[in-house]
C-alpha cells in the first residue's frame, strides 16, 4: 500500500462518462456547426513561448497573476495557454496562409491560476473560432450569430448578449487616458481595492463588480461616445447586422473583457441562471493589433471563446441539453465457457452493432442485471442448450421481455431486423 491516495489537483476535475458523453456531443455539435461556416479545425502546442501570452495583455490579471508559467530544460521561459487566441494568431503569423479571412476552430484547454470555485477551473476548456485576415463588420456579425445560434440549438434560451466597441487602438488609447484623468479625481471615492488599476489598467476599473467603485463608474464617461466616426459607423453596422439576424443585445459601455488586446467590437454572453461572478460563458471580439504584435504584418481579426464546463452548467440549469445515452444495443450473456461472447461480440462490432459482455464467468442471474444496466435493447444468450443446438436467444430487454431462439450463424441478420 502507498502512504497516500491522490487526487486531481486543486482547481481541475476529472470528467467521467457518462457526464464525458454529454461533453463529446457538445465538441461534435460546435465541429458540426462551424464546420457548415468553413471554419477548420486548428491544434496548436499547449503550450508557447511565455512572450507569446505577454502579447494578449501585461497589465491583465491573466497575464500578471494567473500564468503557468516554467522554465524548461533547455533553458526556454515556456507557459500553458491562457486562452486561445494568442496561440491561433501565432500559427497564423508563422504559417501566413493566403485565403483570408482564415478561418479556424479549436477545443483548447486552457490554464489560470485562478481562486476555484464553481464555473472557475485552473484548467477549463474552451471552444471558440478565429477569423483573422478581414475587418468587414459583417464578419463580426457572422461570428457573433455562430455562438448564439449554438446556444440556442443546445436548448439555452436564458442567455443575454452584451457588446460594446472598443474604438480603434487609437480610439482605445484616448479613451483609456481620459478615462484614467477621470477617475484620478474620484480615487477617495473607489473601493481601497480598485484604486491602484486606475494607473495601470483604467478601463478594468470599469470591469469591477465592487460596489463603492460601480456607483462611481455608473456615470463614468463612456467609450461608446468617444469613437472616432468610422469606428462608431463599423459599430453601428455590426448592431444592425445582429437585428437583422434576430440576434437580442444590447450594448453595456463598462464592458471591456479581461484582455487588452481587443479593438472595436467585444462582446459576452451571460447565463441568468449562473451566479454572477461566473455567468460570462462566452465572449470575445476584434484584436487588429494582435498578428502585429506577434511579429506579423498589420492583420485584422475577430473570434470568441466560450467555455465547455460554463455552458454544461447553464444548461443543467435550464433543464436542457442531456447529450446522448451513452448505451450498446446489444448485451451478449454467455454462460457456458465463453468463448461465444468472446467471438460474438466481435463479430458484431466489425458488422457495426454496438456490443458489450460481462467478464469473469458470472452467473446467468448477475450477468442479465448488467445487460439491464448497460442500457441494451437486446440480450445474446447463449446456455447449454443453445450452444449445442448450435442457436442464441434473443431476449427482448426493454419492451415485452419476448424471447425467440435463432441460429448463431444468423444472428447478425437477426438483429439487423430487430434493432
Ligand atoms: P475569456 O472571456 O477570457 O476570453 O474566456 C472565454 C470563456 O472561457 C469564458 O467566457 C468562460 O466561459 C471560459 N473561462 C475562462 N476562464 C475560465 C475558468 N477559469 N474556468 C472556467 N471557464 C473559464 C478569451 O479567452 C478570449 N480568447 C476569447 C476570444 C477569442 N476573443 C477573441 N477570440
Amino acid at each position: 500500500m502507498a502512504d497516500r491516495s491522490y487526487t486531481a489537483p486543486k482547481g481541475t476535475r476529472d470528467v467521467l462518462p457518462p457526464e464525458s458523453g454529454r461533453w463529446a456531443a457538445l465538441v461534435a455539435r460546435f465541429a458540426e456547426q462551424v464546420g457548415r461556416a468553413g471554419y477548420g479545425l486548428v491544434v496548436s502546442p499547449m503550450f508557447e513561448e511565455l512572450d507569446v501570452f505577454l502579447r494578449v495583455g501585461e497589465s491583465t490579471d491573466i497575464v500578471t497573476k494567473e500564468m503557468y508559467d516554467f522554465v524548461d530544460k533547455g533553458g526556454r521561459h515556456i507557459a500553458l495557454r491562457p486562452e486561445g487566441t494568442a496561440s491561433v494568431v501565432r500559427a497564423f503569423v508563422q504559417h501566413r496562409p493566403t485565403a483570408v479571412p482564415w478561418k479556424a476552430w479549436y477545443a483548447a484547454p486552457s490554464f489560470r491560476y485562478e481562486r476555484p470555485q464553481a464555473g472557475r477551473y485552473r484548467q477549463h476548456h474552451q471552444l471558440g473560432v478565429e477569423a483573422i485576415g478581414s475587418d468587414d463588420p459583417d464578419l463580426d456579425v457572422e461570428v457573433i450569430a455562430l455562438q448564439a445560434d449554438f446556444y440556442a440549438s443546445l436548448g439555452l434560451r436564458q442567455v443575454d448578449l452584451v457588446v460594446n466597441s472598443m474604438g480603434s487602438t487609437d480610439d482605445r488609447s484616448a479613451y483609456a487616458a481620459l478615462l484614467g484623468r477621470w477617475l484620478e479625481e474620484r480615487i477617495d471615492d473607489l473601493d481601497p481595492a480598485d484604486r491602484g488599476t486606475v494607473a495601470t489598467n483604467p478601463m478594468r476599473v470599469l470591469d469591477s463588480k465592487r460596489d463603492a467603485t460601480r456607483t462611481v463608474t455608473d456615470h463614468a464617461p463612456q467609450i461608446v461616445d468617444h469613437l472616432a466616426p468610422d469606428a462608431a459607423a463599423r459599430f453601428e453596422r455590426v448592431r444592425e447586422g445582429l437585428d437583422a439576424l434576430g440576434i437580442a443585445h444590447r450594448i453595456e459601455p463598462r464592458l471591456v473583457r479581461g484582455l487588452d488586446y481587443y479593438t472595436h467590437t467585444t462582446f459576452e454572453f451571460q447565463a441568468v441562471a449562473l451566479e454572477n461572478a461566473q455567468n460570462g460563458i462566452g465572449g470575445g471580439g476584434r484584436y487588429d493589433g494582435l498578428a502585429q504584435a506577434l511579429g506579423g504584418p498589420p492583420t485584422p481579426g475577430i473570434g470568441f471563446g466560450t467555455g465547455i464546463e460554463r455552458i454544461l452548467l447553464a444548461c443543467d440549469a435550464e433543464g436542457v441539453f442531456d447529450g446522448p445515452e451513452a448505451s450498446v444495443p446489444v448485451f451478449v450473456v454467455d454462460v457456458t465457457d465463453g468463448a461465444t461472447a468472446r467471438d460474438l461480440v466481435a463479430e458484431l462490432r466489425r458488422a457495426g452493432i454496438g456490443a458489450d459482455r460481462a467478464y469473469g464467468g458470472r452467473s446467468m442471474k448477475s450477468q442479465m442485471k448488467a445487460a439491464d444496466r448497460s442500457g441494451a435493447a437486446l440480450a445474446v444468450i447463449v446456455g447449454e442448450d443453445e450452444q449445442a443446438a448450435g442457436e442464441v436467444t434473443l431476449r427482448d430487454l426493454r419492451g415485452d421481455h419476448s424471447q425467440e431462439r435463432v441460429p448463431r450463424d444468423a444472428v447478425i441478420d437477426h438483429l439487423r431486423k430487430r434493432l
